[in-house]
């Protein structure tokens, strides 16, 4: 993703400063993607958070300048310090304001994100384009109280954001096709192959691997086959990096439930209908990976 050229220049549009607010795990992971080129902020209200985003950048930086640069310590060093030199930090919204592209990142709450996009309509010069990285709440709903509905979209990242190459655009409904340009070219900017949805439950991703992970818990609830077996047959049988089962330990059974629960309640799909067997993992505290114990258990 680092070493990647970039091309912002045919563009009027052009983004050339970030501002991601939030800066937990797919904030700090949207940043780093984005520092490759462009000077980015992150904002959070939590200072410790901002502290591990900054190390765990550095960290992957790291990684990168030691893979660019193997026998050229000075050169290593030069690449990470430029790097670094290209984030910056802050606990004040103020400080991120004045950017190109701001995107939120922040808890998965409507309410909370509302808020801040009003606070951001205001405070933002008016050329900055705002975007949500929510995997499940209406882009319209969440932008609903903003005055530049035009400069206003979805950026849905995936998790871990520096390696999965997927970047959804989704289409407000007011957005302006110099809005929808800018992204798709700020996407590409920052290493990823962008795909565009428009507004609807799940997007295409969790649309689409919501039913499937649905029907693999249930395969495994009824014990139709073991849980080493449903993820094998997927893996071998269909070309999938991970079986469905590990990648609920993954990506956090809470997480699967939660993205379950809001596809059926705003799509009514019976194939999104609760499962006994995730709930009770969920009650029980076995989240997966996280946790140490979910479908499988880890060691910590
Ligand atoms: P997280 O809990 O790791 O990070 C959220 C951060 O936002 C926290 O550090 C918190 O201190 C900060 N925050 C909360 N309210 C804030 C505010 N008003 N201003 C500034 N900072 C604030 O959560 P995560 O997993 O990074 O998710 C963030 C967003 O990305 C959510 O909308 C989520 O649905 C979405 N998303 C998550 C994916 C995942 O796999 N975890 C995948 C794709 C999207």
């Amino acid at each position: 993703v680092i070493c990647r050229k970039f091309s912002h220049s045919a563009s009027l549009n052009a983004i050339k400063t970030v501002t991601v607010v939030g800066g937990g795990l797919m904030g700090s992971g949207i940043a780093q993607a984005t520092q490759a080129g462009q000077n980015v902020t992150i904002v959070d209200l939590n200072s410790e958070i901002l502290e591990k985003a900054q190390k765990s950048i550095q960290n992957n930086l790291g990684r990168v300048a030691r893979k660019l640069y193997k026998d050229d310590p000075l050169k290593m060093e030069e690449f990470v310090k430029e790097a670094n030199s290209r984030i910056k930090v802050s606990t004040k919204i103020e400080d991120g304001v004045d950017a190109d592209l701001i995107v939120e990142a922040i808890v998965e709450l409507l309410e909370p994100k509302q808020k801040l996009f009003n606070r951001l309509d205001e405070l933002a010069p008016e050329h900055t384009i705002l975007a949500s990285n929510t995997s499940s709440i209406s882009i319209n709903e969440i932008g609903s109280g903003i005055k530049r509905k035009d400069r206003f979209g979805g950026l849905h990242f995936f998790n871990p954001v520096p390696v999965m190459r997927l970047l959804e655009v989704i289409k407000s409904d007011r957005m302006s096709q110099e809005t929808y340009n800018a992204m798709m070219e700020w996407g590409k900017s920052v290493g990823k192959t962008c795909i565009t949805c428009k507004d609807t439950p799940g997007f295409v991703v969790n649309r689409l691997l919501g039913p499937y992970s649905a029907e693999a818990f249930r395969m495994f609830e009824r014990g139709d086959a073991s849980k080493e077996d449903i993820d094998i047959a997927m893996k071998l049988g269909a070309g999938y990096p991970m079986g469905p089962l590990e990648l609920a330990d993954y990506t956090g059974l809470d997480t699967n439930k939660f993205v379950l629960e809001v596809l059926y309640q705003k799509t009514k799909n019976q194939v999104f209908k609760p499962i006994p067997l995730l709930n009770k993992m969920v009650e029980e505290g076995k989240l997966g990976i996280k946790t140490g114990e979910g479908i499988y258990k880890y060691k910590k």
